[in-house]
Formats: C-alpha cells, structure tokens, sequence
C-alpha cells in the first residue's frame, strides 16, 4: 500500500492555528484583558425565523411516514433548483436550465472537488493572496508540482498578484493557464469585480481554451450597480466558466451546509461536457444535501426569507463601514469592505503583516489575520472582518483610534 504523497508535500496549514495560538497566550498572559476577534470568516448572527420555520417543518415531515424522506436526489429537490434558478439566474436575466444546477454541502466542498473533472497536468492559476483550498486541493491530486519554501510558491501554479496598484483584480497571466480560479467580491481582500474587469477574464479563457472557476461565496455582499452578481452576466461565460455559490455567507448556514455549483451544458472541452462529467462524478460520490437543509434553503428565497437575510448581510456591512470609516479617520490605507465582509488593510509604518498582529493584540487587544499568511503578495496588508458583532467592532475601533 501507498499513501498519496502529495499531501506530504502540504505545509501545515498555520495561518489560523497561528494566530488562534497568539490569541490564547496574549490571553494566558494578560487573563483581564477583553479579546476581541475580527479574526473569523464565520458569521455570529443566528438563522433567520423563515429558515428555522422551514427547517421545523421539514423535521417534523420527517417523523411521519407519508411525508418521510429518505435520499435525496443527487443534484437537489426541485423546489430549490426552481428557486435557485429563479431568483439567482433568470430574474437577473441570466438563461440557465435545472439540470446545470448542482447543490452540494457547501462552497468549500464544490472548489475542492471539482478538481476531479481536470486532467492532472492542467496547469492552474490563482490569485495571491488567495483563499487556501484551491491551491491546496490541487496539490492533493499532484497538479502542483514542487512546493518552493523559499518563495512560499508551487512549481507548476501561476500566482497572479492581487495588490492595491491593481485595485486587487490581476492581470492576464503571461504564461498560459488551463484553470483559472477568481473569487469576487474577493476574500481575503474585500475586493469587487466590475464587469468589464471579468468580461477580460471570459475573453481570455475563450481565447486561450481555458476555465475559468469563479468562487461567488460573498454575491450576496454586492452594493454597487457595475458589480456582476455572476460570472454569466459575462458574453461568451457559459461557454468557459463554471461557478460556485454558497448558503453560508449569505445566509448565515455555515454551520447549516448548503451550496451549488454551476456548470452550463454550453461548456464543452475537447467534445466533452463538462457538465456530464461533474454529473456522473457528484452520482458517484455524493448522495445528495439532506432533505431539512434543502427546505432551509428554499425558505431563503421565499419573500420573508430574502428580507430577513438582506437584514443580516446589512447588518454585517452596517460593521464594514464603521470598520472603514474609522481606519480611514485614523490614518490608515483601507480597502474592501463595501462589496464584501473584509476589509483589507495597509500595515502601517512599514510593519510586517505579522508585525502589525503582535501591535494591535498588544496595543488595543485586537485580533485580526495578517495578510501574508493569504500568501506572499498579501505581506504588508492585514484583513479585519465585519461578521463580529456590532458593539465588539465599535468597541475595537475606538481601541484602535486611540492607539494611534
Ligand atoms: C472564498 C470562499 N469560498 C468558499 C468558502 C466556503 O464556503 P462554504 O461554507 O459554503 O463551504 C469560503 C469560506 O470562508 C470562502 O471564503
């Protein structure tokens, strides 16, 4: 027997182990001091009442054995791919059919595994800095090459910088690229994507035969009219990109598990679907989300549903902007948090990432997450973000001013 001995290739994932150690030593260190965290991606506000309503009812259908479910179908119910298809495609005027809808357990799930439709020496390209499992997942399936520690890079991935000279969206890449991975609004920047700023992308993977894997987990964050909800607003997309959505931002589901993946029948490499090959590969190894989390998901859509969770994304980007506003009356270089939960952040006085860590849980008992640990291009930036509650994020602004 042999392992896969590319995850031995892995670096120990200790971004947020880092700093989750920093925090509970400053803690052991310092036992009165009142720790706030702008450190996490997850959200803090509980479901709403029409999810919880719909899941009640769900639960209590499946303690009756006329209304018992047992497995579900693998790509998703039909109540929720109608109401996906609706609300999120064509009442945006985006032409999609049930059938190039995919639900799964969520967006973290669907970016890993949908590596298994490439082939092995496809080459990828992301962004740095850059959410970790589109990197790592390849590396897992050996699409990776070698791991550089000096360079924090892999051999065979084209890194493409995402920085404030670029307004955080990168440039075409010069060496070829098969699979493309853009996430936007952006995390860890907090950046947005204008369509004529993804139209380049769609006409360079049609150009250049490529895919484009577009990440939408925080679609729901968009305030500005330019910014594209989805990658097929793009001419020419359904014929080279596929994209991935999520329950947990926009909903709150993070610990409910619920997304989708996206993949037009329009996507054809080499004479083959695409979408026929995810088909077979989700029947093969996915049994579908469960029957209560599914209703949960429709009840997102429904009226109350949609008023209840643009509440709580209000309520998060309520926090964005005391965030903004402040660090931006203190003096520091902001960007993000108006399309997106992050605000991303200039360190100051030339600090490191992990410098300015060490200051603002000394100086102001602050928890955040150092831009580097996003990758090289993130060093010198620091991400804080708006899913604290709203007396914490006011509480750890006023620290922050006064700090200086
Ligand atoms: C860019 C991005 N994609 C996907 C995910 C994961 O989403 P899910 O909870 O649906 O797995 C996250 C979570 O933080 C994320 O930041």
């Amino acid at each position: 027997m042999k392992i896969n001995k590319n995850f031995l290739d892995l670096e120990a994932s200790y971004l947020f182990s880092t700093v989750g150690r920093k925090a509970r030593e400053f803690i052991a260190a310092h036992p009165d001091a009142d720790v706030i965290k702008l450190s996490i991606g997850d959200v803090t506000r509980p479901l709403c009442p029409a999810v919880i309503d719909a899941m009640h009812k769900a639960v209590d259908e499946m303690a009756d054995e006329k209304t018992f479910r047992g497995y579900p179908p693998d790509y998703g119910y039909d109540f929720i791919l109608d109401a996906i298809l609706q609300c999120d495609y064509i009442g945006r005027g985006i032409s999609l059919k049930k059938d190039e809808i995919f639900l799964s357990d969520g967006a973290k799930s669907d970016c890993g595994n949908i590596g298994d439709i490439f082939s092995e020496d496809n080459r990828i390209a992301v962004c740095d800095p850059v959410y970790p499992v589109y990197v790592d997942t390849n590396a897992m399936s050996g699409r990776c090459g070698d791991y550089i520690k000096e360079k924090e890079r892999w051999s065979n991935v084209t890194y493409m910088p995402c920085v404030a000279e670029n307004n955080f969206v990168p440039a075409l890449p010069e060496e070829a690229a098969d699979v493309i991975y853009l996430c936007y609004p952006n995390n860890p920047t907090g950046a947005a994507a204008t369509k004529e700023q993804l139209q380049k992308w769609v006409d360079y993977a049609l150009a250049h035969k490529a895919i484009i894997v577009f990440d939408a987990a925080y679609e729901a964050y968009i305030h500005e009219d330019n910014i594209p909800h989805s990658i097929y607003e793009c001419e020419g997309a359904k014929k080279c990109a596929i994209e991935i959505r999520s329950f947990s931002k926009n909903a709150g589901f993070t610990g409910t598990r619920l997304g989708f993946t996206v993949i037009p029948k329009e996507l054809v490499v080499d004479g083959t679907a695409l979408n026929s090959l995810w088909a077979r590969r989700c029947g093969t190894k996915f049994n579908g989300a469960p029957y209560i989390i599914q209703r949960a998901g429709e009840a997102v859509y429904s009226e109350a549903g949609r008023a209840q969770t643009r509440a709580q994304i209000e309520y998060y980007m309520n926090n964005a902007k005391v965030i903004r506003e402040s660090l931006t009356s203190a003096g520091y270089e902001v960007f993000g948090g108006v399309n997106a939960p992050y605000i991303w952040l200039r360190t100051p006085k030339g600090m490191t990432s992990w410098d300015f860590f060490d200051y603002l849980l000394a100086n102001a008992q602050v928890v955040g997450t150092p831009g580097s640990g996003f990758g090289p291009s993130g060093e010198g930036y620091f991400r804080l973000t708006a899913f604290g509650s709203y007396e914490n994020t006011v509480e750890a602004l006023n620290r922050i001013k006064k700090m200086g």
